[in-house]
């Protein structure tokens, strides 16, 4: 076990931290493409759990210690967030045990600098709220991937008893008596509002019941962090969430579930690439659309008995045109249609990819026909024409999924492949590079000037 310092993450190392990620936001990949993938990956703790494990560090006074944790950018600059706010942060350079104390906030004020670019800081209001009873948190605003607005959350709060008033770009809540529980029906399925609630609803008054709630395993996973510390959450994981609140939460440990997108990007990358590559600590379970659809690409996929471990192999093999559309889990997962697009656009025959969740998340299309891929966006469809070979050419990352997409087309084009403005991947993938090298691609990050 780390020892846990009582100090707050040092200025310093605050602007140091902003720096590096300047500096590696010029950086770029350069990847030659044509090499098959052998050997073994293992996957991270996925980001989109880490981040809600560390928001809910706020609903106690005990220290929360995450395992498994992913350093990411965007995992980093939460922890930074929540440093401002005056939790003790522990967590090294390179660890992957990181430790918040929430036991005393210098603020409730999360500023528009520190939510504006990265939606998932939003999250911290309802903790803040339900603890202290007051909070005021910067709207996240838009981003490359659609509105994304944040309306469900705050009508989840405001059914708890909240007060709101969103001014000047901020939504200043307060709840003087604490928050009560409340039904909530959320008239479509949103992850982000399902986590916000269920984050808040553990310390209200009575029971919190949410339908309609969204069902992805990150939710599951934070509900048994939550329930570790003392929450009373049942149905996690299905459509329907029951929450009895309690007075007070505990500390606890608890190990970041693993990122079934990054496990399912590298399922991509080897059925585009070839070869056979063996993923460990992969969440099987939670990846059932994935395996179905790259089963029907043609591609080779196995599972071990425990479902921890995931077998990818393609050798030789035509890869079929297959046809997704995105959809909540247990549906294909939007965040894996890039991943998809840039297989599909090497399949025989024509493939139609439907976006279901964001309004505007093709971006990756433009690009990937840089590299020769023959793609015609409708609306919310994509038609992929599969062709013989993709050629690699200098391509710009637009969005975190989307910059993987062209990785992914990269590593199976002939050539090589530049992908530009690559902060997009280290908000979400852990070791990108080292990973896909150590299975034999050619892949390195360059300087911008290099
Ligand atoms: C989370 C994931 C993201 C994933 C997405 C869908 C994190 C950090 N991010 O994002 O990687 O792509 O789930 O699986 O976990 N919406 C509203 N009003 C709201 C909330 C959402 O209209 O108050 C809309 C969104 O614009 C979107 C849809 O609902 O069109 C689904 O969004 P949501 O499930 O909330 O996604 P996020 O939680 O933002």
């Amino acid at each position: 076990m780390l020892p846990f310092p009582r100090l707050l993450l040092p200025q310093l190392r605050l602007s140091m931290a902003v720096l590096s990620a300047i500096q590696a936001g010029m950086d770029r990949l350069s990847i030659t493409g044509g090499c098959k993938l052998n050997g073994e990956i293992s996957i991270s703790g996925a980001k989109n759990s880490a981040l809600k494990l560390m928001a809910a560090s706020l609903l106690t006074g005990e220290p929360l210690t995450l395992t498994n944790m992913p350093n990411l950018a965007d995992t980093r600059f939460l922890s930074q967030l929540l440093a401002s706010l005056g939790v003790e942060v522990y967590w090294p350079k390179g660890h992957s045990e990181c430790r918040l104390n929430a036991e005393t906030l210098t603020s409730t004020i999360a500023p528009y600098d520190q939510v504006r670019k990265m939606r998932a800081s939003f999250n911290v209001l309802g903790p803040m709220l339900a603890r202290y009873g007051h909070a005021t948190v910067s709207l996240p605003g838009g981003c490359a991937i659609g509105a994304r607005p944040v309306d469900l959350h705050l009508k989840a709060l405001e059914a708890m008893g909240a007060d709101l008033l969103v001014e000047g770009g901020y939504v200043k809540a307060a709840a003087i008596h604490g928050l009560k529980g409340a039904r909530v029906v959320f008239p479509f399925v949103s992850v982000g509002a399902t986590e916000h609630a269920m984050l808040a609803s553990t310390l209200a008054k009575g029971t919190t019941v949410l339908e309609n709630a969204a069902r992805e395993p990150e939710i599951a996973d934070l509900a048994d962090c939550l329930n570790k510390m003392g929450a009373k959450i049942t149905g996690a994981g299905s459509d329907t969430i029951r929450i009895e609140g309690v007075e007070t939460l505990n500390g606890t440990e608890h190990a970041v579930m693993a990122d079934r997108i990054e496990a399912g990007t590298y399922a991509m990358a080897a059925a585009a690439a070839g070869g056979d590559v063996t993923l460990t600590g992969a969440p099987v379970a939670a990846l059932g659309a994935m395996i179905a659809a790259l089963g029907e690409a043609g591609v080779e996929v196995d599972a071990d008995e425990v479902g921890a471990t995931l077998r990818i192999q393609r050798n030789g093999s035509a890869l079929k045109a297959v046809n997704i559309n995105t959809q909540p889990h247990p549906g294909f997962p939007t965040d894996l249609q890039a991943q998809f697009m840039a297989l599909m656009s090497l399949a025989d025959g024509t493939s139609i990819i439907r976006e279901n969740i964001f309004e505007n998340r093709f971006m990756h299309a433009p690009e990937l026909s840089r590299l020769g891929a023959k793609i015609e966006v409708r609306g919310k469809e994509a038609v992929v024409r599969g062709v013989k070979a993709l050629k690699g050419a200098p391509v710009m990352a637009t969005d975190l999924r989307a910059s993987v997409s062209l990785v992914i087309a990269g590593l199976a084009a002939e050539g090589e492949t530049s992908v530009n403005r690559i902060y997009h991947l280290d908000r979400g993938f852990e070791r990108l590079e080292e990973k896909l090298s150590g299975c034999g691609a050619d892949i390195r990050r360059l300087a911008d000037s290099e």
